[in-house]
């Protein structure tokens, strides 16, 4: 039988394809979590670009819509070290499905 393994050559670009799956992204604003954002609305993914400074995340999304055709994103707020941010977001996303999370945030 034939197993999937973790190969050292593995890029974005062998990321299967996620048209009709949503994916947040935490950090969306910076490093990684920008990485992946790109990534994921390249592979066709809508991205909910969840960062604690709207202004950043913004800039973000305008980057990515320059950079990708038709790319599929929504800005919502989350400070991950806020309780009260936490619940604002569960309450403002509107989606009933999350096909994928990543987590790309720096907290001390
Ligand atoms: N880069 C690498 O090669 C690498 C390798 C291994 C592990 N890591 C780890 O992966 C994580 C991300 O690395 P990075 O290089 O992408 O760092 P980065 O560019 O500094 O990005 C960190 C992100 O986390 C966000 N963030 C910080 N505190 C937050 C909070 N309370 N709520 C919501 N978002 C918050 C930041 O938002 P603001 O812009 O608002 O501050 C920023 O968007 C770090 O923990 C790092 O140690 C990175």
């Amino acid at each position: 039988m034939e197993t999937s393994t973790q190969s050292d050559d593995w890029t974005a670009k062998d990321i299967p394809d996620q048209s009709g799956r949503t994916a947040i992204v935490t950090g969306a604003n910076s490093g990684l979590g920008f990485k992946a954002t790109k990534a994921f609305t390249q592979k066709g993914a809508h991205v909910v670009v969840a960062c604690r400074s709207l202004e950043r995340a913004n800039r973000a999304r305008r980057e990515i819509e320059s950079m990708v055709t038709g790319a599929s994103l929504t800005v919502l707020e989350l400070d991950l070290g806020s309780q009260a941010s936490i619940r604002q977001f569960a309450t403002d996303f509107d989606s009933e499905f999350i096909d994928s999370m990543y987590f790309s945030t720096t907290l001390v």
